[in-house]
Formats: structure tokens, C-alpha cells, sequence
């Protein structure tokens, strides 16, 4: 744990937690409102904020994602999982609330990690994941980027910090807040975390306007993620995984079993400036 506070790691996996539930898994998921106050689910999300102080993070939640609440429910409530839904819409949004696979990728905000900039809080330094449920074991997957940052070498890392990137807006964002980007970075190196990278293989493009070298850097950059075999591991009530949001992307399959669910809270790293809109619960704009 001190290792992972120090913020060397890429990822942290807790075990031997206790369950908090013995009850047999409903046929079909509550609604988001029952969902969210069931007693377990409180109890993973209130065990959330005590890891993430062992790691010396706070628990945070954004303004324009999940109706501002800390805990986020992560599960097939919207469409898109290998089995449909009995009212599936026609279009499914890609996010954690839907069933669709989603590729590798870190947590928006993509505008900095660090430091806020103009008007937005750095992405999430940590996000903390478990399962209430997971009847088929489907795993979630982490890629570390450190050997990926080693391997392109030093050109193609500084281009990548050069800001000729843009991303399209997050389908996770609150209805009508949330924005795409321009002239962004995918990594950056400060004091504190050796680098940091903010990066969605379905969202980030390299600007039509960027020299010849960064759009090769990001070809270089997209070419080591797909050859990267994954790190797999599959969550349950009595494990944790702490995923470095600077450090690792990750990703997962289409959802197979319908009940699976995981609950989700984000972190920051002491060291973290955002614009803060409350302290108790903390709440940022994003
Ligand atoms: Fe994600």
C-alpha cells in the first residue's frame, strides 16, 4: 500500500476483504435509485473510501458525471451486453452503464492530471472496483503503460506531450454538460508521479494539423497498446482492484451475464489541485 500511495504502481489488488452479502442474486437488476441504496452496495462504496485512504487518495465525485454522487453502480443498465435487455434502446451509449465492451482507456476528464486547467479538474488519479456481483466471472482488464512508455523511447514520448490531440465528449457526462477537446496532451511528466497519461482508444484522435512526427508517434502509441496482452483479473465481493488512472489503462468485454455489477468510486493523490465545488463530500467540477 505504501508503494501504491507513492504512486510507483500501476495497480493494487486487495483480497481477503469480507462479503458483505450472502442473499442469492435477484433474476434482474433493481433500478438505479433502488440500486443505489441498497445496504450492500453502501457498504462496498463506504469500504471504497476507507482503501482509498490506505493509499492516501480521497474519495471525490464530479459535477457532470454520475448526478455528482461518489459511488457509480457499474453495470448493464442501459443496453449493448451479448444478452439484450427486455427494453433495449436503439442506440446504446458507451459507458460503465452500458453493456457494451469498451476499449482501452483512462477516466475522463482528459484535459489534465495534475493540476486544473482552464475550468477543469484533473481526471481521476485512482479509480477503486469491486463486484457485488459476478456470476460468470468475467474479468476486468489493465494494461500498465510504463513498459509501453519505455519501449517507444524518446521521441515519440515527447511528441505524445506535445498538445496536437483531441477527444470526443464522454457518454458518461450528465445530459448536457461535458464537452469535447482540442489541442490536448496524452502524456505528461511532472514531480510527483513520474508520468501521467490520459488516453481513450475510442475517443482520442491526432489532429489533422499535427507535424508528421507526432502523427507517427501516435501510431507508434496505438500500435504497442494492441499488442499488449492484457493483465486479467476478476473481481468479487471479497477483492478490490485499485487501478493508477495515470499509469494504466483498462478495458473490458462485452458484458456476458447481465447481473454482474460493479461499484466504483474514484480517487485523488494528496498532491492534486482540482476546482473544488464541496470539501465534505468532495465534490470537483469536471
Ligand atoms: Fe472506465
Amino acid at each position: 500500500m505504501y508503494a501504491y500511495a507513492r504512486g510507483s504502481l500501476s495497480a493494487l489488488v486487495v483480497e481477503g476483504l469480507s462479503n458483505v452479502s450472502a442473499d442469492p442474486i435477484p433474476s434482474s437488476l433493481p433500478a438505479l435509485p433502488d440500486f443505489e441504496i441498497r445496504q450492500d452496495v453502501r457498504r462496498l462504496g463506504l469500504r471504497h473510501q476507507i482503501l482509498l485512504e490506505l493509499v492516501a487518495h480521497d474519495a471525490f465525485a464530479y459535477d457532470l458525471d454520475n448526478e455528482g454522487k461518489i459511488v457509480r453502480i457499474v453495470a448493464n443498465l442501459k443496453g449493448g451486453g451479448s444478452v439484450s435487455l427486455p427494453l433495449e434502446p436503439s442506440d446504446v451509449e458507451q459507458s460503465s452503464h452500458s453493456g457494451l465492451a469498451l476499449g482501452p482507456h483512462t477516466e475522463a476528464p482528459y484535459w489534465c492530471a495534475v493540476e486544473a486547467q482552464n475550468g477543469h479538474s484533473p481526471s481521476p488519479s485512482a479509480l477503486i472496483l469491486t463486484a457485488l456481483w459476478n456470476p460468470q466471472q468475467e474479468p476486468t482488464a489493465l494494461i500498465p503503460l510504463a513498459p509501453i512508455i519505455k519501449e517507444l523511447g524518446i521521441d515519440h514520448c515527447l511528441a505524445l506531450t506535445t498538445p496536437w490531440f483531441q477527444f470526443t465528449r464522454s457518454d458518461s457526462f450528465v445530459k448536457g454538460m461535458g464537452e469535447d477537446g482540442k489541442n490536448v496532451s496524452i502524456l505528461s511528466f511532472d514531480e510527483h508521479g513520474g508520468f501521467a497519461v490520459r488516453f481513450n482508444v475510442y475517443r482520442f484522435s491526432v489532429m489533422k494539423e499535427a507535424p508528421q512526427s507526432v502523427k507517427e508517434a501516435y501510431d507508434a502509441f496505438r500500435a504497442a497498446i494492441d499488442r499488449t496482452q492484457p493483465f486479467r483479473y476478476t473481481l468479487s465481493q471479497s477483492t478490490a482492484l485499485i487501478i493508477n488512472n495515470t499509469r494504466a489503462l483498462h478495458c473490458r468485454d462485452v458484458v456476458r451475464d447481465n447481473m454482474r455489477t460493479l461499484i466504483r468510486v474514484f480517487g485523488y493523490a494528496k498532491h492534486v489541485k482540482p476546482i473544488i465545488c464541496s470539501h465534505d463530500p468532495l465534490l470537483v467540477r469536471g
